[in-house]
């Protein structure tokens, strides 16, 4: 939890953020109005000390900002020349405590510790409900970024309708999972939902797959065989790695887009589905068409109706909510947690295995946590110290030299990954100069990302 404590007077802002920091807070010191304003709009702030008198326009205005920004966040007035009027005035306009100097630094301490855990109780509140809200009706799927809100929307409009659907993410951002939700909250609900892989399988056995076979059209074929198209009748079919599908089989495919019919390998009836089709692609659709390895014809056939998956690295917010229900899905009625610290470190890793690694990673910590309801850090990220937090998992003394070094070069690994290594950009991230970032990269070993 972090505390803003906005004091001009010295003593208290050096031995009350003594005091917190010794509880566990952060703290984030202003010493006037405008530091602890910049500090408010800057975000991440838990709760609110602040002195009524201190230069600039004082501490009522800091009430009153916060109270804007968010009205849960505790704020606490201290003051020295305490007034009942102005006590009320605070109050009214939304401060929780006003309190007389001096006192006692392990007093205000206890207060702090109630108001946050209050504020933590909050939080996980409006989680819950975000996370309610936002992915209502859909079965086993969670998220309340704006980038998965967004595709909620859009899959709870569509998905009644008979529109072709072409989702689009890397792997393990759940494609699967959102092409199940367009069928279950279609009328087809009820109806066969035929999921078919076009990376699996050769070319013509992917075509038998999809269209059926009848006895005799291959030299140890049978016995007739139906197809997907088939067994998807009057329910969805869900063609996955479309960017995989061969250019010939494509060819049939769009025909069946178009008419809805086809005829089964080496016979010569013609069936007739209804079948609602959703395609998933891990590589955007549009690129393979100019390769010439996806036909355009096909392409605008699928693509009606788009919903792009972000990486889960793009929504960051997501993964406390994922984590708990990840949790929930393998934790067999038992409440495992994750402390602050790993929980910071699993928003900071970049999961290029997007929800799937997430799930993996919790099912391994659960595995390995043995009696323990805290899943270890160690157990949750790869071995790499740059992810972990290296002062956090030994747990040791260290000199203070190394222990920022290890922390500049996590971090300076970090904005160099974030922008694909592209040194002006990280530099001025980073809010260093180019030359600063050359010699800190060449003294701390660091490699950027790619070849730039
Ligand atoms: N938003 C989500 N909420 C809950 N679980 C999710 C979510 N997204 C993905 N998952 C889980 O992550 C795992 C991977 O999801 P899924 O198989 O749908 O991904 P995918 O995009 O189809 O991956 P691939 O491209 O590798 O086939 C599944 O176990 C799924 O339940
Ligand atoms: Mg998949």
């Amino acid at each position: 939890m972090r505390v803003l404590l906005a004091d001009d007077e010295e003593t208290i802002a050096v031995t009350l953020r003594d005091a917190l920091e010794e509880a566990g807070y952060e703290v984030v010191s202003a010493g006037d109005t405008d530091t602890a304003l910049a500090a408010l709009e800057a975000g991440g702030i838990d709760v609110v000390l602040t002195d009524i008198r201190m230069p600039g326009k004082g501490g009522m205005v800091v009430l009153s900002r916060s109270v804007e920004l968010d009205p849960n966040r505790p704020v606490v007035i201290m003051t020295g020349f305490a007034s009942m009027d102005q006590a009320v005035e605070a109050v009214d306009i939304g401060a929780s405590f006003y309190v007389q100097k001096p006192f006692r630094n392990q007093a205000m301490v206890s207060m702090v510790d109630t108001l946050a855990r209050l504020r933590e109780l909050q939080l996980e509140n409006t989680r819950l409900r975000g996370r309610l809200e936002a992915s209502d009706g859909f079965r086993d799927v969670v998220g309340q970024s704006d980038a998965m809100r967004a595709v909620f929307e859009r899959v709870r409009t569509v998905a009644p309708t008979d529109a072709t659907v072409l989702i689009e993410g890397e792997s393990g951002t759940g494609k699967e999972r959102i092409a199940l939700a367009l069928h279950e909250l279609s009328e087809r609900g009820k109806g066969p939902f035929v999921p078919i892989s076009c990376a699996a399988l050769p070319e013509s056995l992917l075509e038998a797959e999809l269209f059926g076979s009848e006895k005799g059209a291959f030299t140890d074929s049978r016995k007739d065989r139906k197809g997907r198209f088939e067994l998807a009748d009057c329910g969805t079919l869900f063609l996955d790695d479309i960017d995989d599908m061969p250019l010939p089989v494509q060819v049939k495919l769009l025909r069946v887009l178009q008419e809805r019919r086809f005829e089964r390998l080496g016979g010569e009836k013609t069936h007739e589905v209804d079948i609602r089709v959703v395609a998933a692609t891990k590589a955007p659709l549009r690129d393979l068409v100019r390769e010439g390895r996806f036909r355009e014809d096909l392409y605008y056939r699928v693509n009606v109706v788009p919903v792009n998956l972000p990486p889960l690295r793009e929504r960051t917010g997501d993964v406390p909510l994922l984590v708990a229900h990840l949790i929930e899905r393998h934790g067999r009625g038992r409440e495992y947690r994750l402390s602050r610290t790993a929980m910071n470190a699993m928003e900071r890793y970049p999961w290029p295995g997007n929800v799937r690694e997430l799930e993996n990673s919790v099912q391994r910590a659960i595995a390995l946590a043995g009696k323990k309801l805290e899943l270890a850090a160690e157990d949750l990220l790869p071995l790499d110290p740059r992810w972990r937090g290296a002062t956090e998992v030994t747990g040791e003394i260290r000199p203070l030299r190394t222990i920022v070094k290890e922390a500049e070069a996590a971090h300076i690994a970090r904005a160099l990954e974030s922008t694909g290594g592209h040194r002006m950009q990280t530099a001025e991230l980073l809010g260093i100069s180019r030359k600063v970032l050359w010699e800190k990269m060449r003294d701390l070993d660091l490699e950027a990302p790619g070849n730039s």
